[in-house]
């Protein structure tokens, strides 16, 4: 039995807010400019808004290093400013979630600072480990962010475990006074108004047993003795029989290396502790993992990622759909093309929102915003670019390393929003945190927002579309072609309704291809990219949608 949630109507857009829009001319993306932009998201049809941190952090990662979990970072507006976009956003009938990071903190938050000195309750909050007879550090595991997992602290004289940056030590989630410190931010937050969390590699917060070596796999060697840990089903059970069952929200968790038989275990709707997953299988059509270890973009092993998630779930568990995030460098310079890039945006839009589940667009994504590509490797801000960069690839040229950022940073896809042609994209009347991209002249919201042709009003449409059609809420998911390197079809049907979704992913013209059964004749064309469609040719990244009822 399918449980009736709101998220499952609602189309959601991610806000890194840095580098969403300035408000008070600082050169730092806020919240008093995302109030000025709350009509923007909803007349793109999203009704919910994920929110990257915004608490007060240092900023060793942009805001995931957080320092004071029960307040809103000053440079953002504060509280003033975030009760503002709360109500703001729900006057408009739309949804807020914010993001909980509790797999660690920030080492300048007070319980990291307490911890280091021993003094109680807190001596056990972080995961210490004294150093070894034989001089090694505690174990081999690697950081995902900054060389080992293991740095030494002079004020405590032992080591503390951090799987991200050295200023973001590991909170140790099997003390059960640290849960209830988790359970009191959320209770915080909902008790607020807020609707829901995006929880930050949560899957990472149960360790295994007596921490033990790990060998197989060298850049996330100890991965597999983290993540899915011995008590992580048992610590989100009790979050949410002791929290989230309480309230009407939703919980959306981010989970490296999962694959749909393990996510089931989280996500069943009967038997589950969270609502919804983030998955990286959907990432990996042109890497293996990670966005460090490219490979040539697949548009088969795209396709399978997609429907090995929209099979296995069906029926079982609800999918969380996404192209793009602020981790990620930009989808249309991964898998679309530069030169297309209307039309390959359309036809990745169009491959992802009428699956089943709820979508997520990330900032930017609906204008097209392509990769950022700096002159020069210290433009970088990202700590974790910053850290491959000083020690990957020394004996290549200096271009060929950079070329490697330009494909793999996150920095390719966290500049400004570009809402027009004036300077600095109209991102700040001040001087902006961040590099601007290059392309903004071409590439902003002002220039296609009066643009029917346009990505952004692509975008629109295909979401009212979604929204119109119970095929698309409830109807089963079918692949069509699935060893087609250029085109993706699938098609979702239900008792009366029917759509068959065509998605070219080629530069070059190609055939179009009809699923057996799909009577042409008495099909409806709802969705086009290109303002005419052109019979049985698709143009390069052409895309339809078509619909029987
Ligand atoms: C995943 C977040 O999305 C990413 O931005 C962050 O750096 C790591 N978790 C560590 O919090």
């Amino acid at each position: 039995m399918e449980r009736k949630r709101w998220y499952k109507d609602m189309v959601f857009y991610q806000i890194w807010p840095r580098s969403f829009k300035d408000g008070n001319g600082d050169g730092m993306g806020d919240l008093w400019g995302v109030l000025e932009k709350l009509d923007y998201i909803k007349s793109l049809g999203c009704d919910g808004i994920w929110f990257s941190p915004i608490y007060p952090s240092p900023g060793a990662d942009c805001g995931y290093d957080i320092a004071d979990y029960m307040d809103i970072a000053e440079e953002f507006g504060g509280m003033e400013a975030f009760k503002k976009v709360l109500d703001g956003v729900h006057e408009r009938g739309m949804k807020l979630i914010m993001d909980l990071v509790v797999n660690h903190t920030s080492d300048e938050h007070e319980w990291f600072e307490k911890s280091r000195r021993r003094i109680e309750p807190y001596t056990d909050y972080y995961i210490w480990r004294p150093a070894r007879a034989d001089g090694k550090l505690p174990n081999n595991w690697d950081s995902n962010f900054e060389g080992s997992a293991w740095t030494w602290d002079d004020v405590r004289g032992e080591y503390y475990l951090h799987l991200f940056a050295v200023k973001q030590p590991d909170l140790n989630m099997d003390n059960p006074l640290v849960r209830e410190e988790v359970k009191k931010i959320l209770r915080f937050w909902l008790d607020m108004g807020v609707d829901g969390f995006r929880e930050d590699v949560i899957t990472y917060i149960s360790k295994a047993e007596g921490l033990p070596d790990d060998h197989l796999f060298p850049i996330y060697k100890g991965m597999p003795k983290y993540n899915h840990g011995p008590h992580i089903h048992e610590y989100l059970a009790e979050f949410k029989r002791d929290v989230f069952d309480h309230y009407d929200c939703f919980t959306l968790a981010e989970a490296p290396l999962v694959w749909p038989k393990q996510a089931l275990k989280y996500i069943d709707e009967e038997k589950g502790q969270i609502d919804m997953m983030i998955q990286f299988q959907c990432q990996c059509a042109d890497c293996l993992f990670t966005d460090y270890m490219p490979t040539k973009f697949s548009l088969v092993r795209m396709k399978k990622a997609f429907s090995d998630w929209q099979y296995k779930l069906e029926g079982r568990a609800w999918n969380m759909l996404y192209m793009e995030n602020h981790d990620h460098p930009r989808i249309i310079s991964r898998y679309g093309s530069e030169k297309y890039r209307t039309e390959s945006g359309k036809a990745i839009a169009a491959a992802y929102l009428f699956q089943k589940g709820t979508p997520f667009l990330y900032q930017g994504q609906e204008i097209g915003m392509t990769n950022w590509r700096p002159a020069d490797a210290d433009m970088y801000e990202d700590v974790q670019t910053r850290y491959y960069y000083a020690h990957s690839n020394l004996n290549k040229s200096h271009k060929e390393r950079l070329e490697k950022l330009w494909r793999s940073s996150r920095d390719s896809a966290r500049t400004p929003v570009q809402w027009d042609g004036s300077e600095n994209a109209g991102f700040t009347t001040g001087k902006p945190w961040f590099y601007v991209n290059e392309n903004y002249k071409e590439v902003n919201v002002a220039a296609q927002e009066n643009d029917p042709a346009s990505l952004l009003n692509f975008y629109r449409k295909a979401i009212a579309l979604r929204k119109s059609l119970p095929v698309v809420r409830h109807g089963s998911y079918k692949e069509h072609f699935p060893l087609d390197n250029k085109l993706y079809v699938y098609s979702r049907e239900m008792e009366g309704q029917k759509i068959l979704v065509v998605c070219s992913f080629s530069y070059k013209c190609v055939d179009m291809k009809i699923p057996k059964g799909f009577d042409m004749d008495k099909a409806k064309l709802i969705l086009q990219s290109y303002p005419m469609a052109a019979g049985k040719t698709l143009r390069p990244y052409e895309t339809r949608v078509y619909l029987w009822e």
